[in-house]
C-alpha cells in the first residue's frame, strides 16, 4: 500500500506509476533530501513536537539510510513515486513505525523546494569555481602573450590588430559577470522554504529559524504559497548557465576557426583533440565543437522550464516536477564543458609568427594612417577618404601600406613624412591604444591584475 494508499480502494494503474514517478532522476536528491531531513527532525525534537529520543532513532536511521542508497542497496520503488516517499519508506523498514513521524508538519512541496535549493547551493559553489579556473588559465595565456598580435576582427573582416592577451581577457570579463551573476542569484537561491507545508503552513509549533540555521540558509522564505510554488531560482540559474554556455560557445566557435589551416592561429594539445576514423591526417577540435553543440540543449531547459511554470496556478502543481531533469542536465553539461577548457586553455599552443603575418598582410593599420593624418591637421572625415584610395591603390598593386614607397603614399596626402612606416607598424598601432580598455601593452596588464585580484576575491 502506498503511503498515501488510505483513501483509495484500488492500486495505481502501473502505467500511472511509471507515468507520475519521478524516482528515475530524483534520486539524485537522496543526499539533500536526508541533510533537510535531519534538519527537520531535530527541529521536532528540540521544539518537543517528537521526543528527543524518537528524533534521535529517526536521525541515525535516516542516515544509514542514505548509507544504504549511497552504496546502491537501497530499492528504490517506482510505487513510492520520488525520492521522498522511497526515503521515508526505507527509513520505516529499517527503524520501525517510529519513521513514521519524520514528516510531521511537513509537505513533499516544502520537502522538494528545500531539495533543490540545497543542490543548487552546492552546484552553484562548484560551478564558480570551475568559471574560476577557467579565468585562471584565460589569464595564464595572457600573461604569455602580451607582445603576440593578431588581427581583431568586425564582421569576421580584419579590422585593427589587438594583443592575444586582450583577446583572452575579453573572455576572462564575460566569465566574470557569469561568476556574479551566480554570486547575485544566491541571495534568493538561500532561503529555507520547509515550514510551508503542503501550501498554507503547519499547525505545529515548529521552528524554522532553527533549521535555517542548521542548514545554514541565511533566512527563511516569506510567503508559504510563494514557498512551494516558487521556480525562479531555478529559472534564475538556467538563464545565468545559458549565458555561460554561450560564452564557452563564442570560445569555441574561435577555438574551431583558429585551429584550421585557414586561420592557423593555434594549435589545441592532442590530449585536447580527436582524430577521424577515416581520415588519417586530422586533428579535429572536438570538444570545442560539442561545447558549442551542448549550449543548445542548456538554452533547451531554459525555455522548458519557463513554458512549464508560465501558466500555473499557485501552488505547488504536479507539472513543478518537471523542474529536475532539465537542472541536473544543465548543471552536469556546465561542469563538463568548463572542467575541460580550463585545461584546454591552458596547454593551446599559440603561433605567434602566423598571427603576425596575419596583420602584417593586411589593411588592419589603415585606421592608423588616418589618425596620422588627423595628427598633421586633416579633418577625419576627410583622411579617412584619402586613406580608403591608398588603399585601393596598395591594392590594385598587390601591396600593403607599410610596403608602398614614400613618394607612392605622399601621391595621397603631402602631410605624410619618412615617420609613417613607424606609424603603422603593428607594434605601434597597438601599443597607440593606451587608453583604459584599450589594447596597449599596459592596459591589459591591468585587464590581467583586475581579474586576478577579483579571482582572489571569488
Ligand atoms: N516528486 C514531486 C516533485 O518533484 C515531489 C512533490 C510531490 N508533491 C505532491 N503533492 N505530489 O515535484
Amino acid at each position: 500500500m502506498k503511503l498515501w494508499g488510505g483513501r483509495f480502494t484500488k492500486p495505481t494503474n502501473e502505467l500511472v506509476d511509471a507515468y507520475t514517478s519521478s524516482i528515475g532522476f530524483d534520486q539524485k536528491l537522496a543526499k539533500y533530501d536526508i541533510q533537510g531531513s535531519l534538519a527537520h527532525v531535530a527541529m521536532l525534537g528540540q521544539c518537543g513536537i517528537i521526543s528527543q529520543d524518537d528524533a534521535g532513532v529517526i536521525a541515525d536511521g535516516l542516515k544509514q539510510v542514505l548509507n544504504k542508497i549511497q552504496a546502491g542497496e537501497a530499492t528504490l520503488s517506482e510505487a513510492d513515486e520520488d525520492i521522498h516517499m522511497n526515503v521515508e519508506r526505507l527509513l520505516i523498514e529499517h527503524i520501525g513505525p517510529v519513521g513514521g513521524k519524520l514528516h510531521t508538519g511537513r509537505s513533499r512541496n516544502d520537502q522538494v523546494a528545500l531539495d533543490m535549493r540545497l543542490y543548487l547551493r552546492e552546484a552553484i559553489v562548484d560551478i564558480i569555481g570551475l568559471l574560476g579556473a577557467v579565468q585562471t588559465a584565460l589569464t595564464k595565456q595572457a600573461k604569455q602573450h602580451l607582445d603576440t598580435i593578431l588581427p581583431g576582427y568586425t564582421h569576421l573582416q580584419r579590422a585593427q590588430p589587438v594583443l592575444f592577451g586582450h583577446h583572452m581577457m575579453a573572455y576572462a570579463y564575460m566569465l566574470q559577470r557569469d561568476v556574479e551573476r551566480l554570486q547575485d542569484s544566491w541571495k534568493r537561491v538561500n532561503k529555507m522554504p520547509l515550514g510551508a507545508g503542503a501550501l498554507a503552513g503547519t499547525t505545529f509549533p515548529i521552528d524554522r529559524q532553527f533549521v535555517a540555521k542548521q542548514l545554514h540558509f541565511d533566512d527563511i522564505t516569506e510567503n508559504s504559497l510563494d514557498s512551494v510554488s516558487d521556480r525562479d531560482f531555478v529559472v534564475e540559474f538556467l538563464s545565468a548557465a545559458s549565458l555561460i554556455s554561450m560564452h564557452l560557445s563564442r570560445l569555441s566557435e574561435e577555438l574551431v576557426q583558429w585551429s584550421s589551416a585557414e586561420f592557423n592561429f593555434i594549435e589545441l594539445d592532442d590530449a585536447f583533440s580527436t582524430g577521424s576514423s577515416m581520415m588519417p591526417q586530422k586533428k579535429n577540435p572536438d570538444v570545442a565543437e560539442l561545447v558549442r553543440g551542448k549550449s543548445g540543449r542548456v538554452f533547451g531547459h531554459l525555455m522548458g522550464m519557463l513554458t512549464t511554470l508560465k501558466g500555473l496556478p499557485l501552488a505547488y502543481n504536479k507539472d513543478m516536477q518537471e523542474d529536475k531533469e532539465g537542472m541536473f542536465d544543465t548543471v552536469e553539461t556546465l561542469k563538463g564543458a568548463l572542467g575541460l577548457f580550463a585545461p584546454m586553455i591552458e596547454t593551446m599552443h599559440v603561433k605567434q609568427d602566423n598571427m603576425y603575418q596575419a596583420v602584417r598582410n593586411d589593411f588592419s593599420n589603415a585606421t592608423d594612417l588616418a589618425d596620422y593624418l588627423v595628427e598633421k591637421g586633416m579633418a577625419f572625415r576627410e583622411s579617412h577618404a584619402v586613406v580608403g584610395h591608398a588603399v585601393l591603390y596598395s591594392i590594385e598593386q598587390g601591396k600593403y601600406l607599410l610596403d608602398l614607397k614614400l613618394e607612392e603614399l605622399q601621391q595621397f596626402s603631402d602631410l605624410i613624412e619618412e615617420d609613417i612606416y613607424q606609424a603603422l607598424a603593428p607594434e605601434t598601432v597597438v601599443a597607440a591604444r593606451n587608453i583604459p580598455g584599450g589594447t596597449a601593452k599596459e592596459r591589459v596588464q591591468e585587464q590581467v591584475d583586475n581579474i586576478e585580484a577579483l579571482l582572489a576575491a571569488n
